[in-house]
């Protein structure tokens, strides 16, 4: 099975596609998907990619966006997953552009300490492309869909506790925030009664099981989405610990990012998309002038670490979106880093 590949650039320079089967052998069955990337041409043209340049893909996954990059110029990239699979893929790539291409296993949550054991302190671009992939969510051995049944797993890595470990062992009240702050359900409380209720019986253990026992206590909604996906979603982001990971590694990007390097992150939901713009707002906007008829608190200078490039987030064409739904709910947003040191609170 061949992941779709990105045109070769401007010149000419062909990037190879990936034949998935070959890494088979090193991280288990290999499921036929095909991992469509997201606002690809969007990314690219924010990061801007210049010969001799060196760039992060932070989030691989199946290398549509280091494809991109590599095919745009005559640069380097580090690429970065926590998936052992799509870091096998990444070394297949890496042996075709001989050169071009470092590839990393770890959480972009490190991504500074990855870089600097290896001699990297600075880089013109990073892209984040965050969440799961394809080859995710069509494995059913990975316990990511509530479509298929499959083992309660949930992990992107091979470590950590499996999202069965924290529906069998977390208290109902743990259970309820995270699936209400994560998830956004309203039904938070009634989720976790019913499977604390459930765990009583048998271990939750396979993702059937899980969506049935979500869909006992929420109605569908009109919007034909399933009733189970946001308790999914929530259970995805505890087990990867996703929030902490986009804080940190957004961190670690205005840390790595030269001046006039290029950000680019695309999230797929509200909360990730808010850490973002948030991160952003902090960091490119001057704070509001004080009020005249407040008492004058003392107003903190505060250096400028990034220029937005967009003040909103860029979404999907509707083309993009007919050719890959899985692009609707994507918002890229970008910014160039300035030359202001970091400060170390913000
Ligand atoms: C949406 S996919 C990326 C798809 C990629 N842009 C492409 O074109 O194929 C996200 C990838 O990021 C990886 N990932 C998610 N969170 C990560 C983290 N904190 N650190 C490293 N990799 C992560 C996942 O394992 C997955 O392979």
């Amino acid at each position: 099975m061949i992941i779709r590949s990105h045109a070769a650039g401007p010149d000419g320079r062909a990037v190879p596609a990936l034949p998935l089967a070959a890494v088979a052998d090193r991280s288990g069955p290999v499921v036929p998907v095909v991992h469509l990337p997201v606002m690809a041409a969007e990314v690219l043209a924010a990061l801007a990619p210049r010969d001799g340049g060196v760039y992060v893909d932070a989030t691989f996954g199946a290398g549509g966006y280091t494809r991109a990059i590599l095919a745009a110029a005559d640069c380097r990239v580090w690429a970065v997953d926590r998936d052992p699979r799509a870091v096998a893929l990444a070394g297949i790539l890496a042996s075709a552009v001989p050169g071009r291409l470092q590839v990393v296993e770890g959480c972009f949550g490190d991504l500074e300490a990855l870089l600097a054991e290896r001699g990297v302190a600075g880089v013109d671009g990073i892209a984040f492309d965050l969440g799961v992939s394809s080859a995710h969510l069509d494995d059913a051995g990975r316990g990511f869909s509530f479509r298929a049944d499959g083992p309660l797993d949930m992990r992107m890595g091979g470590d950590g506790e499996t999202a069965a470990d924290l529906v069998n062992r977390l208290p109902e009240s743990a259970l309820a925030k995270i699936i209400f702050e994560y998830g956004e359900e309203r039904r938070a409380r009634r989720v976790a009664a019913a499977l604390v209720a459930a765990r009583a019986e048998a271990p939750i253990d396979r993702t059937g099981r899980l969506a049935t026992i979500v869909r006992s206590v929420v109605p569908s909604a009109h919007d034909g989405i399933d009733p189970a996906t946001r308790t999914f979603q929530a259970l995805r982001m505890a087990v990867n610990d996703e929030p902490g990971e986009l804080s940190r590694g957004l961190a670690a990007a205005e840390r790595l990012l030269a001046p006039g390097g290029r950000l680019a992150v695309v999230a797929f939901h509200s909360l990730e998309d808010r850490v973002v713009k948030e991160f952003l707002r902090q960091r490119a906007e001057a704070p509001p002038a004080p009020s005249r008829h407040l008492p004058m608190a003392p107003v903190v200078p505060r250096a400028m670490t990034f220029r937005l490039l967009e003040r909103r987030p860029l979404v999907p064409g509707r083309a993009e979106i007919e050719a890959n739904p899985r692009s609707r709910s994507a918002r890229l947003r970008i910014a160039e880093r300035t030359a202001a040191p970091v400060q170390s609170k913000s």
